[in-house]
């Protein structure tokens, strides 16, 4: 009877030992689960604020855009493929401080009705897609716009770039005040606006201002540093844009 009651004793003993170390384990998975879901649940926090502070930037750049430049038509969406308002209101103040004679932009759309605006005396926008050409010339036309030539521009691989203008078409160019790089695409091709440096550097008068969209991209970014290596008498800023802008100026 003794033996028998020891037995169960000893069993009940080793069941609770059992039950006590699942519930250890149990605990110690809930917990490293609770602090995963902790941290997934602090970096959608910081994702939130990131970006509504970059929206509320956005507005921001766009009242003051809006300020500086009287437009006489509505603006199309400064989302997705055009330029973001911060980048737009760097353009229309550089136009108008530095009032450049020529302005040569790679990538039309938005940001050449803006720079127009700005009073740009003369520009010449290339794009790779004659159906966004024609938008642009619309849009010029509908905001007024004048001085601007909309150039379409075959893309076609160059060098290493899978896409980029034809080098033809900028050969009566000389003397480039301030050239925008927004164009081609490039969004899956580092090195699809590389060909830039090598076909424009030559064009450039001395003062020139060279204006980089893009730059939070690898491949954007080393342009802007390789544009400034072949500039020595300029330095390189780069704005903390949404999309990341570098600007090129004489020191
Ligand atoms: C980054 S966009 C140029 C944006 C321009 N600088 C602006 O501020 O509106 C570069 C090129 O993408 C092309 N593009 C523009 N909108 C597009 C769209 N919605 N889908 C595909 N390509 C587009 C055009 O050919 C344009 O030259």
């Amino acid at each position: 009877m003794e033996i028998l009651s020891l037995l169960v004793g000893a069993g009940a003993l080793l069941a609770l030992v059992y039950v006590i170390r699942s519930l250890r384990a149990l605990h110690q998975k809930v917990g490293r689960q609770t602090e995963k879901l902790s941290n997934g649940i602090q970096k959608i926090n910081e994702l939130t604020r990131n970006s509504s502070i970059q929206d509320y930037r956005q507005i921001e750049a766009y009242v003051q855009l809006h300020s500086l430049i009287k437009f006489s038509a509505p603006l199309p969406a400064t989302r997705g493929w055009v330029g973001s308002p911060d980048l737009l209101l760097t353009l229309a103040q550089i136009v108008k401080t530095h009032k450049p004679k020529l302005t040569v932009e790679l990538g039309s759309g938005v940001s050449t009705v803006v720079m127009a605006k700005a009073g740009a005396r003369k520009i010449i926008s290339f794009d790779g897609s004659s159906d966004f050409a024609e938008i642009t010339r619309n849009l010029l036309k509908d905001h007024g716009a004048r001085g601007v030539e909309v150039r379409f521009s075959k893309l076609s691989p160059y060098k290493k770039s899978s896409g980029w203008y034809d080098p033809n078409s900028f050969k009566d160019i000389k003397g480039i005040d301030l050239l925008v790089i927004d164009g081609p695409q490039g969004g899956d091709d580092p090195e699809a606006r590389y060909p830039a440096l090598e076909v424009l550097i030559g064009k450039l008068s001395s003062k020139s201002i060279i204006v980089l969209d893009d730059v939070k991209r690898a491949g954007e970014r080393k342009l802007a540093e390789d544009f400034l290596k072949a500039l020595p008498k300029h330095r390189l800023e780069i704005l903390d844009h949404e999309k990341g802008t570098a600007v090129i100026r004489p020191k």
